[in-house]
């Protein structure tokens, strides 16, 4: 990983900010990822980030915290928060920005045990492809305290699939749908091209139940995009 998306973290953080990401995937062709909303408040977030926060209890795992939005305001709440990210810049800015309890690390490599674990702004992308669903939430299952929670957001995609006429193009030979490659630019360098996966509700859901986890939704999104609690 070359980490543009800490670089652009960091220049956004260092008031170098010139330019947003650009992203495009495997099904659909390039988009801005504006900076300034990797470093939005509360209010700016949308409704289902501020739901999982309020419903935020216990020690706290924010995993892929980025630049620390939703860690520093749970922190300010009088929360208990680790954050942990694999970007180095991510980490650096989040430590910067006043995160206080913070480490470089992956997912699949904690190994403490929290009463709510956060994955937000498609949670479920870090799971990378529907063969490795379980792996995660195993682990999850692994770090979760009893009566603890999950809190993910995802959203199923089967609208980029659609044409103008309202039919679908999916390609029913091919893996799942929300399986994505997904191409990260920034001021002019490429990333190297990453899988993330985006899940509807009931395959989340089917996915929980085969490891002997409770899914339910919390609420739907604004555009196919639901918050989901597990639990065991
Ligand atoms: C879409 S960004 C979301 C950042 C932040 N949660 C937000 O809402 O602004 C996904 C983040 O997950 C991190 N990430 C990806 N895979 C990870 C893994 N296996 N373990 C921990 N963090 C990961 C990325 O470096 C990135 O910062």
């Amino acid at each position: 990983m070359k980490d543009l998306f800490g670089n652009a973290l960091r220049d956004y953080h260092n008031n170098n900010y010139t330019e947003d990401l650009i992203t495009s995937t495997n099904i659909s062709g390039e988009d801005k990822l504006p900076l300034p909303y990797l470093f939005r408040d509360f209010t700016e977030m949308p409704k289902l980030e501020q739901k999982a926060l309020r419903l935020a209890k216990g020690n706290i795992l924010d995993v892929g915290c980025g630049s620390g939005s939703h860690s520093l305001h749970l922190q300010e709440n009088g929360f208990n928060v680790k954050a942990i990210d694999i970007s180095e810049g991510a980490v650096e800015v989040a430590k910067s920005r006043g995160v206080k309890h913070i480490e470089l690390k992956a997912l699949l490599d904690e190994t403490e045990s929290f009463d709510t674990i956060l994955l937000l702004m498609n949670g479920t992308g870090i799971f990378q492809e529907l063969s490795q669903i379980s792996t995660y939430l195993k682990h999850l299952k692994s770090i979760l305290n009893p009566n603890g929670q999950i809190l993910i957001d995802s959203s199923d995609i089967q609208y980029m699939y659609e044409d103008e006429d309202g039919g679908l193009w999916i390609d029913t030979n091919a893996g799942y749908y929300g399986e994505l490659d997904y191409f990260l630019s920034y001021k002019d360098e490429e990333e190297i091209p990453m899988k993330w996966l985006y899940l509807d509700f009931e395959r989340l859901q089917l996915a929980c139940e085969s490891v002997e986890l409770k899914c339910e939704k919390v609420m739907d999104g604004e555009h196919f995009d639901y918050l989901a609690k597990i639990s065991i």
